[in-house]
């Protein structure tokens, strides 16, 4: 197995950000394939944090090449302030350890204005991350979107441009009867940071193919999680991209299935920021203890999580949409000192047990999970001490064998802490 697709399969901040970095030290090349600056994805290092929202979660290790390719879309001036961001705590990017590929489409001020607008004026609202991806990606499916590859002829960028700055100032002034954006700022703007970015350009379909000839190992990062997949999330309460393992093949047009496994993270309760159905969702005190605990404050908007019990019945969904072969669980930390843990074993919907998760909303908001309840652990023996599976608490393990048990594929690492090393790995998913 010479590649990694690493995906969250809840709602988003499974922790997937850590998990990628614990495993960036066996591969070569880290790749984000779908999302933009809407992820933010938090990584500890003995006690020190960084949190990323565009460059790939394998940056902290200097020999590894981190990629951005064709299926983000790719906010560069963002991407400028996280790069200073990380030269000051002495993190190089730079042409050798970084690329972009020249297909990404660029997210530009009028698609976060637009986002912005939306928001402010939809009465049911999605609650995006206001980082401009929806509109970006429909841009890119309108195909008046701009890419990186524009870049490279000024004339043709600059046309390309003022078609979309005119198409967004009819609606900004006579739609939403706001300010219009000033074309040769714009343009301004983009020759700084055409002038900077250029020399990351790659084809990076080509490098990660030639990559993987030589023998090198890819890790593929996913951003969000299963449930906002704009196919198979709960729709229209997603994101606007494939979050799914299919999204990391068209995402980089690299598709060397035979090579690939696909490892889910999870954490041992859920989470969800902004809108839509959440059925396990607490709204008691033990929701908020947990709350507490897991520090569940969004990397990106600083908006509070909304927390609720695992479920079950959407990893099933996950697991199989996503072809996973195995799960990583983490935050299990966060459930110590809960004296009853519970997880949904299925939903009942008038009556009835639902065969599957499903992505009608009416039914999502209306069913009722049913739950089964697990003996929790004390806080006697702080978890994030813990590097052996055998030493965690007899409750806390037999509650991830009585999940493997339901969930019929292995858990191989679980995540006792934020840092790097608060890691039990019970199978190295690349050995
Ligand atoms: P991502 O978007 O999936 O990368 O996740 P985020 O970084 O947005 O959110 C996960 C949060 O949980 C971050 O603050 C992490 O530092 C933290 N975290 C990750 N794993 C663990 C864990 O096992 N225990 C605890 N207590 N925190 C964790
Ligand atoms: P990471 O990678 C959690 C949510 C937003 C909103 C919906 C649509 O850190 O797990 P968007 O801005 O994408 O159009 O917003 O998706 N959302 C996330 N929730 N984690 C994320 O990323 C998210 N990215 C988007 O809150 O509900
Ligand atoms: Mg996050």
């Amino acid at each position: 197995m010479s590649q990694l697709i690493v995906l969250g399969v809840q709602w988003g901040d499974e922790g997937k950000g850590k998990i990628i970095d614990f495993l960036t030290e066996f591969s070569n090349i880290v790749v984000r394939f779908q999302g933009g600056g809407n992820a933010g994805h938090t990584l500890i290092v003995d006690g020190e944090k960084t949190v990323l929202h565009l460059i790939p979660s394998g940056i902290l290790h200097p020999k590894v090449i981190s990629v951005i390719a064709n299926g983000v879309v790719t906010d560069l001036k963002l991407l400028n302030e996280e790069i200073n961001n990380l030269s000051k705590n002495d993190i190089i990017v730079n042409e050798e350890n970084f690329k972009i590929s020249y297909n990404t489409h660029l997210i530009l001020p009028y698609h976060k204005m637009i986002d912005k607008y939306r928001e402010e004026q939809r009465s049911d609202k999605i609650g995006t991350t206001q980082k401009g991806i929806g509109p970006a990606y429909e841009d890119k499916a309108a195909r008046r979107g701009i890419r990186f590859q524009d870049f490279l002829d000024k004339e043709r960028f600059d046309k390309l441009l003022k078609t979309n700055v005119d198409y967004y100032n009819f609606q900004f002034e006579h739609y939403f009867g706001k300010d219009k954006l000033d074309y040769d700022e714009l343009v301004s703007q983009s020759d700084h940071l055409r002038e900077f970015f250029l020399p990351f350009g790659e084809d990076t379909r080509l490098m990660l193919y030639n990559a993987s000839l030589k023998g090198e190992i890819i890790l593929l990062e996913g951003a969000q999680g299963s449930l906002l997949d704009i196919d198979h999330g709960t729709y229209p309460y997603v994101t606007s991209s494939n979050t799914t393992s299919g999204g990391a093949i068209i995402g980089t047009g690299y598709a060397e299935y035979s090579k690939t496994s696909v490892l889910g993270v999870f954490k041992a309760y859920a989470t969800r920021v902004g809108e839509g159905p959440f059925p396990t969702e607490l709204h008691d005190e033990t929701g908020e203890l947990i709350a507490k605990n897991g520090h569940e404050i969004g990397a990106t908007t600083g908006r509070n999580r909304r927390v609720g019990w695992l479920d079950l019945v959407a990893l099933k969904y996950a697991i199989r949409i996503n072809g996973l072969t195995s799960l990583a669980i983490t935050k299990l930390d966060v459930l110590s000192g809960i004296e009853k843990i519970k997880v949904a074993v299925a939903y009942k919907y008038q009556g009835k047990t639902l065969p599957s998760f499903t992505n009608n909303i009416e039914i999502l908001n209306n069913i009722e999970p049913i739950y089964q309840s697990y003996d929790g652990w004390d806080n006697s023996l702080p978890l994030n001490t813990i590097r052996v599976y055998e030493d965690l608490p007899e409750n806390a393990k037999k509650f991830i064998k009585a999940l493997e048990t339901m969930l019929e594929i292995p858990i191989e690492i679980v995540s006792v802490g934020p840092d790097r090393n608060e890691t039990i790995v019970i199978n190295n998913p690349f050995r």
